[in-house]
């Protein structure tokens, strides 16, 4: 494609040189058939899915019971995030630390160069524009992706704000484009027929943080695919956020709202499997009349200082991308109503009339379907092969905005301010329900070493703590070491710091029986959380930090015991010990970059214990 026909076409989108000549450079390499500058209307993406429905990718869905909804099964080898084909290639491999991937940033390059040399040929190069964050916030960023992929293109308009508009943040020429590559690997030679998912083998999920570039090979999978989400948002803006002293979390928000009108927000880290979507999605149970939970966000949270010294947060997504199976209308009726239409599944099962399937979505299975591979299914063939009907990482991706409980101030380009952040994991031992950190520093040494337990159902040692530090293990995209430090600096922005909760739905007594019921349950200890931050509810001071007494939590509409509350409340000193000894190993592998405060830390909860 000449380069005078790709300045012609673009010229009804941008008049920024860097990007057309860019787009020209990269489309010498990667030799596309056809450029689409992608505009973002709601035309546009219907022509792509019928485009994909024409290529076997997308099957509509019944329009009765599933409005406007696509349905798509992946190749089954590109199915979830591929941690170990992710790379941060910074410079130096020390600023990589020793929790990510690295190679040389020059090596790499050539590989890519190579990789992507011709990857497009017979498809069409879409250039994508989007913001993370709504358009024009001070707060946003912006990232311009190009892919070969339209389920790429139509899975981002759901999950970013695309299009024109950020055309126009690009022409103001104010903020830096984190450019983003990306390619299935699957160039086309003349008269080859396309296969329905088209990837590749091979793939690199690569990150050069200096100069906030992204380049995505062999996937078309999720996170792998979707840039502006894990490689963007977390990894690339937590380097940018360093920089600029703030924040990119794996943290979902909400606002709790009391009858009186008091609205409160908090943000919460917990490692996937730990119930992240339906903490944000909270309906308050009885007991709770006039409470509500609102929903900002439900995976990643920018946060900054303001001009007062308060952290505010974005929601850098316009949509949800949910593990389907296990959502339901009873663990969370709020997702349930949201992906009900104008929603793409993918690697879940099809229902004979045109719906879809998932485990847990109902009590009793469809007596037949297609599973996510395309073959038949029943509740028999499921028990004798042991195969799920869904992939356990099959996905919704729904708009944010088809969320009943989504927050009035969602888009609110300043953010909403955050009170409190949650830390959270999988423990069937050790951890209390739910306890609030001494300061910010004992707050910041309570996500350093945040862990979660690997089950009997995940297969592997039962009872084997994974350190999962802030839930940021497979996303913070520097040292993890300078991560903590980064964390332990904030304060110094700060007049309001908010206060630090570490919160366990999955404490389990001898019989392996979870000690508390969780879901819509969990609104007592958000509103424990709530009072704690407006100085109305009292604590009891443990050697791990604050926790609260039996009347300090609202039990109106539950029958929950003093003993069952004490014994899940329980601080055991010689499982703390234990506890504190498996921190240690994370600290060693961090040791070169480890801040004093988390050692300093360390030795206080040792003396205290
Ligand atoms: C996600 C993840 O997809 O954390 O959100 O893996
Ligand atoms: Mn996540």
């Amino acid at each position: 494609m000449s380069h005078h026909a790709i300045a012609t076409a673009a010229a009804a989108h941008t008049n920024n040189k860097h990007l057309i000549r860019w787009v020209e450079k990269m489309a010498d390499l990667c030799q596309p058939e056809h450029i689409h500058w992608v505009d973002g209307s709601q035309h546009e993406y219907d022509l792509l899915c019928g485009k994909l429905v024409k290529a076997g990718t997308f099957l509509k869905l019944n329009e009765a019971l599933w409005p406007g909804c696509f349905y798509a099964r992946s190749a089954p080898n590109d199915v979830a995030r591929v941690e170990d084909r992710t790379f941060i290639c910074s410079l130096s491999k020390d600023n990589a630390g020793p929790t990510n991937n690295w190679e040389n940033p020059f090596v790499m390059r050539k590989k890519l160069k190579a990789l992507f040399r011709g990857s497009m040929r017979g498809r069409t190069m879409y250039v994508l524009p989007y913001s993370m964050g709504p358009v024009g916030s001070p707060m946003s960023q912006i990232g311009v992706q190009l892919t070969d992929s339209p389920y790429v293109v139509v899975n981002m308009r759901i999950m970013a704000r695309i299009g024109t508009p950020v055309y126009g943040e690009i022409d103001k020429g104010e903020k830096r484009v984190v450019p983003c590559m990306h390619t299935v690997g699957a160039p086309l030679s003349p008269g080859q027929k396309d296969v329905a998912w088209p990837c590749n083998d091979e793939k690199y999920i690569v990150h050069f943080p200096e100069t906030r570039e992204i380049w995505s090979y062999g996937s078309g999978y999720g996170g792998n695919a979707l840039l502006g989400k894990k490689c963007f948002a977390l990894r690339i803006a937590s380097n940018i956020a360093r920089d600029e002293g703030w924040m990119a979390e794996h943290m979902l928000i909400l606002g709790v709202e009391s009858p009186d009108g008091e609205k409160t927000y908090v943000a919460a880290a917990f490692p996937s499997a730990c119930g992240k979507t339906n903490f944000s999605m909270l309906i308050p149970p009885e007991g709770f009349d006039g409470w509500k939970v609102w929903t900002v966000g439900d995976d990643i949270a920018w946060i900054k200082p303001d001009a007062n010294g308060k952290l505010r947060a974005i929601n850098p997504e316009a949509g949800f991308f949910g593990v389907a199976p296990g959502t339901s209308a009873n663990t969370n009726p709020n997702a349930m109503e949201t992906l009900a239409r104008n929603t793409i599944f993918t690697n879940v099962a099809l229902t004979p009339d045109g719906g879809v399937w998932w485990e847990g979505m109902t009590d009793e299975p469809p007596a037949e379907c297609l599973d996510w591979r395309g073959e038949r299914w029943t509740p028999l063939i499921g028990r004798v092969s042991g195969r799920p009907a869904a992939h356990p990482n099959g996905r919704f991706t729904a708009p944010a905005s088809q969320c009943p409980s989504i927050d009035s101030a969602w888009e609110d380009p300043s953010g909403v301010p955050i009170s409190a952040i949650i830390f959270g994991g999988r423990r069937p031992t050790t951890m209390p329900l739910v306890y609030q950190a001494f300061n910010w520093s004992s707050g910041v040494y309570i996500g350093a070493t945040m862990g979660s337990e690997t089950t009997a159902a995940a297969g592997g040692a039962i009872g084997k703590v994974r350190r999962d530090p802030m839930a940021m293990l497979p996303f913070c995209g520097y040292h993890m070491g300078d991560y903590f430090r980064h964390w332990l600096r904030m304060q110094r922005n700060l007049t309001t710091t908010p206060r630090v909760f570490h919160v366990n739905w999955f404490r389990k007594d001898k019989e392996g029986n979870f000690l508390w019921p969780g879901y819509a349950q969990n609104m007592r200890v958000l509103k424990w959380i709530v009072d704690r931050v407006r100085g109305r509810a009292l604590s009891k001071e443990t050697p791990i930090g604050w926790t609260p007494l039996y009347e300090d939590i609202e039990w109106k509409g539950l029958d929950f015991s003093h003993a069952a509350f004490d014994e899940l409340q329980n601080v055991d000193r010689a499982q703390w010990k234990q506890e504190v000894m498996g921190h240690e190993e994370l600290f060693l592998a961090l040791h070169d970059h480890l801040p004093a405060e988390m050692i300093y830390e360390r030795e206080l909860l040792i003396c205290r214990l």
